[in-house]
């Protein structure tokens, strides 16, 4: 089996009773990523108005978000269950260490919902929040433990040159940010395929090449080769463990999911049925897997794209960014979704 397939399943941990981590079991391999939204009267996992420091824009409840439905939804695999999300016990898991994501706003969209699931679960411990350019670390004193969103849309470096903006596809200075971090979990997508206003560069530098623009999948996949060489180069498995986020899909187009009339993601307020997505692949997920595939050192995805691809409900649409105008369909509702993630995450990181 190659690296990639065996980073891709983990063992089944079948929880016996009430989910004591000696409890859990292991049991044949199982594919946790593969399975289907199943309605849990017990969900959502926690209610924002306990989350004091949730982000405005994915408090979609208290934005308006009228259906409640969204909420209720737990991540059921095919052939085993998920471990309880146990927020204590991660946390002494991470003493006196350090979780950073790293990415775009899904990456915040998921540090949020972490910081969410800790601090419920340990609601009397002492925490504090601060950001300072672009770095927010989240940390919890008692147990020495932080966990940090990075801002990084590109995770390869964009800088001002006297001609223009430049994204530099094979450098990646920001990565000494990374050093000595204990878990890493990277995401990059979305900002790969901004044109117009929203495009961030006026130049994309290859090798000694330096042009306007170039195929977005192509600019997207020598990117991740850059991030790749550079974690091969510097990580030391024994030290830091790596994940990748996987792609975070949108639903802008209802197309893709065989509903034309829908337009986009608003007043969706059911998950698809069953675990496969008539739209298919996603093709970036396509190129993560390629790259990752082709490392030397481990890396765990987190392969998050199919079953966010049946959350076509989980979106704030209107109820996001303050409750204005904007259809949002590429972030998530808290609690919501990236929940999920981080129960996935959390499966993978007590299997070791
Ligand atoms: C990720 O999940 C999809 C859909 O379940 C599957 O087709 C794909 O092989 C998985 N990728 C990996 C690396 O396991
Ligand atoms: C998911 O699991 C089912 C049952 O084991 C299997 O038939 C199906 O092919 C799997 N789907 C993917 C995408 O791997
Ligand atoms: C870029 O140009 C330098 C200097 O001319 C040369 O040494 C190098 O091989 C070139 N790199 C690539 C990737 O073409
Ligand atoms: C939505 O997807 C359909 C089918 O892929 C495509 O024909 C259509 O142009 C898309 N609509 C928009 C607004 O992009």
């Amino acid at each position: 089996m190659d690296r990639l397939a065996i980073a891709a399943t983990i063992l089944a941990l079948l929880s016996l009773s009430h989910g004591d981590e000696e409890r859990v079991r292991r049991s044949e391999e199982c594919d946790i990523f593969n399975g289907s939204w199943v309605y849990d009267e017990s969900y959502p996992l926690y209610q924002t108005p306990n989350c004091p420091f949730i982000e405005k824009q994915f408090d979609c409840l208290r934005n308006g978000r009228p259906d409640h439905h969204y909420l209720k939804y737990r991540w059921q695999p095919t052939s085993c269950n998920l471990p309880p999300f146990d927020g204590e016990d991660l946390l002494r898991r991470i003493v006196g260490k350090s979780i950073m994501f790293v990415g775009d706003s899904l990456s915040l969209n998921q540090w949020q919902s972490l910081t969410c699931m800790l601090h419920t679960a340990v609601p009397q411990a002492q925490y504090k929040s601060m950001t300072v350019q672009g770095l927010s670390t989240f940390t919890f004193p008692e147990y020495d433990a932080k966990v940090i969103f990075s801002r990084n849309a590109f995770l390869v470096d964009l800088v001002s040159t006297p001609i223009g903006r430049v994204m530099k596809l094979d450098s990646i200075e920001g990565a000494k940010l990374w050093k000595g971090i204990d878990y890493l979990i990277f995401n990059t997508w979305h900002w790969w395929l901004h044109t117009g206003r929203k495009q961030p560069w006026d130049f994309i530098q290859d090798g000694n090449h330096t042009q306007p623009d170039m195929d977005r999948l192509v600019a997207y996949e020598k990117g991740l080769k850059t991030w790749a060489k550079w974690i091969d180069a510097n990580v030391d498995p024994s030290k830091s463990r790596v994940f990748f986020q996987g792609v975070s899909p949108d639903h802008m187009n209802s197309s893709d999911w065989g509903e034309p009339s829908a337009k986009n993601c608003e007043g969706q307020e059911k998950p698809m049925h069953g675990g496969s997505y008539p739209g298919g692949r996603h093709p970036a997920e396509q190129v993560v897997e390629k790259v990752i595939r082709s490392m030397s050192k481990p890396v765990y995805l987190l392969n998050i794209t199919t079953l966010s691809q049946l959350r076509k409900d989980g979106h704030p649409s209107v109820f996001g960014h303050g409750g204005h105008r904007d259809m949002d369909c590429s972030h998530w509702c808290l609690a919501g979704v990236p929940d999920t993630w981080n129960q996935l995450l959390y499966a993978a990181l007590i299997h070791n």
